[in-house]
C-alpha cells in the first residue's frame, strides 16, 4: 500500500491567487471573495480551499442537515488550517422529482466537475445522503480527481406507529397494498406516511440512501463509521467537524480519489452490498463510478464476488431493524470487520483516513448479534444479485436477499424444477398503462402472471424509473396474493422487498429483447442458470421485430434531450457516455 506523502506544496488555488505572472488577473480574482470579509491575506497564504458541496436545500429535505452540518465543517476546516468554502449543487430529492430523480445523477455530476474544475478549490468535502447524491458527488470526485472526502447526513431516527418500527419507503409499499385490500384508509395511510419519517435524515432502512452511503464508506471515501449515524445524532456534528479537519490533511497530502477508488475497493463495496441486503440501485451506481475513475469493473463482477456472500444485517427491508440500531451496531465497520475475518476483503488500501481499511477495521467487531449476524451463521445464505440473461435483455439482476419464504414456496419450490419458474406474461408500456390497466379483469391475472413493463430504462423513460416493483391487482391482494414475479427495464426502489428482475439492459427503447414480448407470451426462469427467456420461435420473434420498437414519450426539457443522446445502459451505470474520457481534469487548469 503506498500512502501519499505528506508535504508542503503550491496548491492549484494559488495559480489564481498568487501567480506574478497574471498580476492584473489576480486582482480581479482576489477582490470579490473580500466582500464577504476574507482577506487577501488570507486567500494569498497558500493554504488550501477546500470545498463544501453542499447538496441540502429545502428541496433536497433528505439532505438539508447538511446546511446545518457544514458549519462544524467549516470549524474542522478551519482549525486544521484551510479555508472553507461552500457552494450549492444541483438538487436531488428522490420521491418527488419528476419524471425520475435518476437523470439528476448525471446532470449534478456535470455541475460539480465543471465548479471543482472551473473554481479554486484544492480539495472538497462531499455531502452526502437521498440516493443519487452520492454516487453523482464520488463520480464527479474522480473525473475531476482532486482530494475528496464523503460527508453523510445520516438516516431519519427510527419510524414508530402503534408500538411497531415502520421504515421509509418500505411502509409506504406495505401501505399500498392494505389500502388496496381495504384493510386501511386514506388517512391511515398518510398517518403510516408521517410515522416513518420523524427527523431530519435520509430513509432510515437500507434503501438506496443508506446503500449509496455505506458504499461510499465501504470504498474508503469517508471517515470510519461515518455512513450510519443517524442525522440528528451529537456524532453527526462530530464526525462532520473531523471531516473538515481531515481534508485539510488530505489535501497537503494530495490524497487524491484516483488512490483510494481502486479496483480492491470496488469489489470490496460489491461485497459489503450483499453483506448489508442492499440496494439493486447500487448496481449501476457502481457502475457509474467505477467507470468514471477508470476501474475495470465487469457485470460478471457481481456474480463472481457478491453472489455468495451471506446477508449479515437485519435491517429492512430484508431483515427487521432501522438506522438507529444499526448504527449502535456498529455500522458498516462492524459488517466489514465480519467479512475481513472471513477473508472476503481486500483491506491492504488506503482510505480516506491515511490508514488502510484494515487499520481502519481494528477493534470495530459488533456486540449485537440481533442487528449483526456473525459470518459463520448468518441471516440468510448467498444473499448477492443474481445476474441473469437470455432473449429477453443481455443483463438483468434479481435481488435474492428479499425474496419472502412464500414467494419461495410458492414458485422456487415445484419439485425437480427447484429455482425454475415459467409464467404468463402481461406486458406494460410505461406505468401509465400500468396504472391504467392493472385492475383490469380482461387482463386475466392470477398467481400465474408475471408482471412485465418496459419504457422505464434511462432513454426510455427517460432516466429509468423505479417502477418494476408493482403491486398486483386488487382482487388479487383481497385473496391474499400481494406478490408476484415482475420484470422490467426499469429499476425498482431500495426499500422495496419485491423479487424483481430489474435494471434489464439493452432496454426496450433501444431495441432490447422486452420490446418484443407480448401478453400471454411464456416466460422461463432459472435461478440456477440464470437464465430468462419468452418462449416464442425465431420466425415469431423476426415477425415482431419487423413490427417496430413500442414509442416512448417525447422530451419534454433540454436536459431530457441531451441526457437520452449521452446516456448508457444500466448495466454499465447509465453513465453520460462521453463524459467517460475525461478523468484527472484537474490536472489541466482551465484558461483565464
Ligand atoms: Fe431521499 Fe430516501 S427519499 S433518502
Ligand atoms: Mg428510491
Amino acid at each position: 500500500m503506498n500512502k501519499p506523502s505528506a508535504t508542503p506544496r503550491r496548491f492549484r488555488s494559488q495559480d489564481w491567487f498568487d501567480n506574478p505572472d497574471h498580476i492584473d488577473m489576480t486582482a480581479l480574482y482576489l477582490e470579490r471573495f473580500m466582500n464577504y470579509g476574507i482577506t487577501a491575506e488570507e486567500l494569498r497564504s497558500g493554504r488550501p480551499i477546500i470545498g463544501i458541496a453542499q447538496s441540502g436545500s429545502d428541496i433536497s429535505p433528505c439532505n438539508r442537515i447538511h446546511l446545518e452540518l457544514a458549519k462544524r465543517v467549516r470549524d474542522g476546516i478551519r482549525d486544521a488550517g484551510g479555508i472553507p468554502m461552500e457552494f450549492p449543487l444541483h438538487p436531488i430529492f428522490e420521491n418527488c422529482r419528476r419524471p425520475t430523480a435518476a437523470i439528476d445523477r448525471n446532470l449534478a455530476y456535470l455541475g460539480l466537475v465543471e465548479i471543482l474544475h472551473g473554481y479554486p478549490i484544492d480539495a472538497v468535502v462531499l455531502t452526502t445522503g437521498c440516493d443519487k447524491t452520492t454516487p453523482s458527488q464520488i463520480m464527479a470526485a474522480a473525473t475531476v480527481d482532486i482530494p475528496a472526502i464523503v460527508l453523510s447526513g445520516g438516516p431519519m431516527l427510527d419510524g414508530w406507529l402503534d408500538g411497531e418500527l415502520v421504515g421509509s419507503g418500505a411502509a409506504i409499499w406495505k401501505g399500498r397494498k392494505q389500502l388496496s385490500a381495504g384493510a386501511i384508509d386514506n388517512e391511515k395511510f398518510l398517518e403510516i406516511a408521517a410515522a416513518s419519517a420523524p427527523s431530519s435524515g435520509h430513509c432510515n432502512t437500507m434503501g438506496t440512501a443508506s446503500t449509496m452511503n455505506a458504499m461510499a464508506e465501504a470504498l474508503g471515501m469517508s471517515l470510519t463509521g461515518c455512513s450510519a449515524i443517524p442525522a440528528p445524532y451529537r456524532e453527526r456534528g462530530q464526525m462532520a467537524y473531523e471531516t473538515g479537519r481531515r481534508i485539510v490533511g488530505m489535501a497537503y497530502e494530495d490524497l487524491r480519489p484516483s488512490a483510494i477508488l481502486t479496483r480492491e475497493a470496488f469489489l470490496d463495496a460489491i461485497v459489503v452490498n450483499a453483506a448489508i441486503g442492499g440496494s439493486t440501485n447500487a448496481q449501476p451506481h457502481i457502475m457509474a463510478m467505477a467507470r468514471h475513475a477508470g476501474v475495470d469493473l465487469q457485470s460478471e463482477d457481481w456474480m463472481k464476488f457478491g453472489y455468495d456472500v451471506p446477508l449479515l444485517l437485519n435491517m429492512q427491508p430484508a431483515g427487521k431493524y432501522l438506522g438507529e440500531r444499526f448504527h449502535r451496531a456498529g455500522g458498516v465497520p462492524a459488517i466489514m470487520w465480519e467479512l475481513q475475518q472471513a477473508g472476503k476483503l481486500r483491506a491492504d488500501r488506503i482510505t480516506a483516513t491515511g490508514k488502510s481499511m484494515a487499520e481502519n477495521l481494528q477493534g470495530r467487531q459488533s456486540n449485537d448479534r440481533e442487528v449483526i449476524y456473525p459470518f459463520s451463521a448468518p441471516l440468510r445464505e448467498r444473499a448477492g444479485f443474481l445476474v441473469l440473461k437470455g432473449n429477453l435483455f443481455d443483463f438483468a439482476i434479481m435481488k435474492t436477499s428479499v425474496i419472502s419464504e412464500t414467494f419461495r414456496q410458492r414458485y422456487l419450490s415445484t419439485p425437480g424444477q427447484e429455482n425454475i419458474f415459467e409464467c404468463r406474461a402481461v406486458v406494460f408500456d410505461g406505468s401509465d398503462d400500468y396504472h391504467a390497466r392493472i385492475n383490469d379483469p380482461a387482463l386475466n391475472i392470477d398467481d400465474n402472471t408475471l408482471l412485465a413493463i418496459r419504457g422505464a430504462g434511462p432513454v426510455g423513460w427517460p432516466g429509468s424509473a423505479e417502477v418494476v416493483n408493482m403491486q398486483p391487482p386488487d382482487a388479487l391482494i383481497k385473496r391474499g396474493v400481494s406478490t408476484l414475479p415482475t420484470l422490467g427495464d426499469g429499476r425498482q426502489s431500495g426499500t422495496s422487498d419485491s423479487p424483481s428482475i430489474l435494471n434489464a439492459s439493452p432496454e426496450s427503447a433501444v431495441g432490447g429483447g422486452l420490446a418484443w414480448l407480448r401478453d400471454g407470451d411464456r416466460v422461463r426462469i432459472d435461478l440456477n442458470t440464470g437464465e430468462c427467456n419468452m418462449l416464442i420461435s425465431e420466425e415469431e420473434l423476426a415477425r415482431r421485430k419487423s413490427e417496430g420498437i413500442p414509442p416512448v414519450p417525447p422530451s419534454q426539457t433540454p436536459w431530457q434531450e441531451i441526457y437520452r443522446s449521452t446516456v448508457g445502459q444500466l448495466e454499465t451505470g447509465a453513465c453520460m457516455e462521453l463524459a467517460l474520457k475525461y478523468q484527472g481534469v484537474a490536472q489541466t487548469m482551465p484558461r483565464h
